[in-house]
């Protein structure tokens, strides 16, 4: 298969890049990425020169790059490109709504022209808002409760309308919270890590005590590739790792894996519209055939081992260094 990924330099992109070409040995991807501050071509290193990968410095929004790229027929497209930090679309939702909505937009429009096979759109539990018992099935409304969440749930919308009224043949995956390499130390579990590795105390917001539901980064990859071979044109499916944690469940555990007390964390004042608890059902993609394989405490284990033996990766960030350097090499 030839695969059109966008998206594909930031974390869940990066890592479903690499799962696909060490998998299938036949397949191509082209990656269109806009290199904002979360994409970064350093989570790509070790392919970047691999023949059947190739690489477009672009941005979904821009309707002739995106014709051209899906003029060229692959066989599917995966639009992974989102703003995606829930703080940041508080401080400046139009940067969400522009990539989210219309840039999900002009990708369904050049896969309606162009009549593309497979168009999957690669969401997120958080547009189903919050709930406190019980948990989310895909037939459940959509409530986000913030601009980055009600983006992400435009933009699935629009990938219905666009099924429903142009046959655009679409599916839609919703993952839970993501864990794992390569994520931007902005979310929780990267920032504590390497916030505690520099050993600087950890930002709970509110009383610590909201849920998420979470999934290693490669289960997410495996369940979207699963969606890719077996799923059924025009529906949706969840993709959890069926473990739910407190954002104090989390940080116990990162300050006990890297041998610190309970005084490095600082209570701070709560996110606005902060969801209390999400919780997946993914029943439907079970009964597909699909399952998670990494056990939770092992995958956490992996990933702080991850973020200790590559400092330079999150120190760059941290520092800008790497922004000053995209700069210079791009433009901003
Ligand atoms: P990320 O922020 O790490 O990466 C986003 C990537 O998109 C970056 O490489 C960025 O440069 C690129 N991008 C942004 N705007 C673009 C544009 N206009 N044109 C082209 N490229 C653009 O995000 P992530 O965590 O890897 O998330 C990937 C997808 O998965 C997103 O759609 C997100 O909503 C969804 N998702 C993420 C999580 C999670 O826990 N991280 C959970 C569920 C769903
Ligand atoms: P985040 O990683 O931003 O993901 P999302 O908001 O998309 O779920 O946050 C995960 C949880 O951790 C969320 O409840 C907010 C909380 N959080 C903190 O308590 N402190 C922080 O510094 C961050 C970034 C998040």
């Amino acid at each position: 298969m030839n695969l059109l990924i966008t998206g594909g330099a930031g974390f869940i992109g990066s890592n479903f890049i690499r799962h696909i070409l060490n998998k299938y040995p036949g397949y191509k991807i082209i990656n269109l990425d806009k290199l904002t501050y979360a994409g970064n071509l350093s989570n790509l290193r070790d392919i970047e020169n691999n023949p059947r990968y190739g690489f477009v410095r672009g941005d979904i929004c821009d309707r002739k790059l995106v014709n051209f790229l899906v003029s060229k027929r692959p066989d599917a497209i995966l639009n992974f490109a989102a703003e995606t930090h829930v703080d940041r679309s508080i401080l400046a939702p139009q940067d969400f709504i522009k990539t989210d909505i219309l840039g999900t937009h002009t990708l369904l429009e050049a896969a309606k022209k162009y009549r593309t096979d497979i168009f999957i759109q690669i969401s997120t539990d958080e547009v189903y808002g919050s709930i406190l018992n019980g948990s989310f099935v895909e037939e459940s409304p959509l409530r986000p409760n913030s601009p980055y969440s009600a983006s992400k749930a435009g933009a699935d919308l629009m990938v219905r309308a666009y099924q429903k009224t142009f046959a655009v043949p679409t599916l839609i995956t919703r993952s839970s919270n993501n864990f794992g390499p390569f994520q931007y130390p902005e979310k929780l579990i990267p920032l504590f890590i390497t916030n505690l590795l520099e050993d600087k105390k950890v930002p709970v917001y509110g009383d610590g005590e909201q849920v998420r539901d979470w999934v290693y980064v490669l289960d997410n990859c495996s369940g979207i590739d699963y969606v890719l071979h077996n799923g059924q044109i025009g529906e949706i499916y969840n993709i959890s790792g069926n473990t739910e944690k407190t954002n104090l469940d989390i940080t116990k555990i990162i300050l006990t894996h890297l041998g610190k007390n309970e005084s490095y964390i600082e209570y701070v004042k709560d996110r606005p519209g902060h969801d209390r608890r999400y919780s997946l059902s993914f029943d439907k993609l079970y009964n597909l055939g699909w399952r998670p394989r990494y056990d939770f405490s092992e995958a956490m284990v992996k990933t702080i081992q991850w973020y200790k033996e590559n400092p330079d990766w999150w120190q760059k960030i941290k520092s800008g260094e790497y922004l000053e350097y995209y700069r210079e090499q791009y433009g901003k």
